[in-house]
């Protein structure tokens, strides 16, 4: 089975059956990423441009390493230093890179639905690496394969996604992506970082955070987008932290078991305290090596649906 679309663009748009082939994928990346010889030859003679209109460390990162280690050329473009800043458009820009021969352009935009705009204008595959308020989709594959290497399935999990839901593509990718996989999920925020509608995405809307982590079997905490807001949200920072940080208390309600989880970055103190972040149950930062793993699923699928066209 290939992946339907020339594109990812979004958890929604994928099934099931597209999703557990990526998780399949990434094992096989894993072991290749932590052996000795992180070298492929999957994509020689392919090109990988990362175009980012916003900030990134992991995501930007990861996909350039795991281009790198696959045997792409690869470069990137940010807005800073590119043409973007004397004005050229989207669709412009976006052109240019595709009359490079370019195979996969990856981009982040802080406009919801930028990489749906512009995939059907391109030869290039394009790959969503967070639009807006939308979708982060490779995040969510990541965290699905994370929580499945823990517990070998998603099947029945009871996963609490905690926080700034509103603002969170990471949220609404994990919550299409979970369910479409079979686990529970449980969403906890601030009543006015609670986006109206989402329970039609198949979600519970927890009235506190111990119900949303009442034995669950993943926590995730998100992270507070500031930068995302026009007006405050909450009264303070000192306020958010002591009604809805994910306190070592709070865990203890979780299964035995439970596993903590967080996109990054993380505002210590605000979402959850340092001692949970670093907490054996942690696996925050795993989460980042299984970023690389999974980017390196989600290209060789990509380039091999375009080495069959
Ligand atoms: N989780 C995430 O998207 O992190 P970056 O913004 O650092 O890429």
């Amino acid at each position: 089975m290939t992946l339907r679309s020339k594109d990812l663009l979004g958890i929604n748009e994928m099934t099931a059956e597209e999703i557990t082939e990526i998780l399949d994928t990434a094992e096989m990346m894993k072991r290749v990423l932590t052996s000795g010889n992180k070298k492929t030859s999957h994509l020689q003679g392919k090109s990988v441009i990362t175009l980012f209109y916003e900030n990134s460390t992991r995501t930007r990162l990861s996909f350039e390493l795991a281009s790198k280690y696959m045997g792409s050329a690869s470069a990137n473009i940010s807005t800073s230093g590119s043409s973007v800043n004397k004005g050229e458009s989207l669709l412009d820009t976006v052109r240019t890179i595709d009359m490079m021969a370019t195979d996969i352009i990856i981009m982040r935009h802080n406009q919801s639905g930028a990489p749906h705009f512009i995939a059907p204008f391109l030869k290039a595959s394009v790959v969503n690496a967070g639009d807006g308020m939308n979708e982060h989709p490779t995040q969510a594959l990541l965290d699905m394969f994370t929580m499945r290497e823990r517990f070998g399935t998603l099947e029945g999990l009871k996963v609490a996604i905690c926080g700034d839901i509103y603002h969170s593509r990471v949220a609404r990718s994990n919550t299409l992506g979970l369910t479409k996989l079979g686990a529970k999920v449980f969403l906890y925020g601030p009543p006015t970082m609670l986006p109206i509608g989402i329970k039609e995405m198949g979600c519970t809307v927890a009235k506190s955070l111990d119900e949303a982590v009442e034995g669950a079997d993943a926590v995730m905490g998100l992270r507070v987008q500031l930068e995302r807001q026009s007006k405050s949200l909450f009264p303070s920072v000192a306020e958010y932290s002591k009604y809805f940080s994910i306190l070592p208390d709070t865990l203890a309600r979780a299964k035995p078991t439970a596993i903590i989880m967080h996109p990054g970055p993380c505002n210590h103190g605000v979402e959850l305290p340092t001692v949970v972040y670093e907490s054996p149950q942690s696996l925050i930062n795993e989460q980042v090596t299984n970023g690389v793993a999974v980017r390196m699923a989600v290209l060789y699928l990509l380039i091999a649906r375009r080495n069959q066209q």
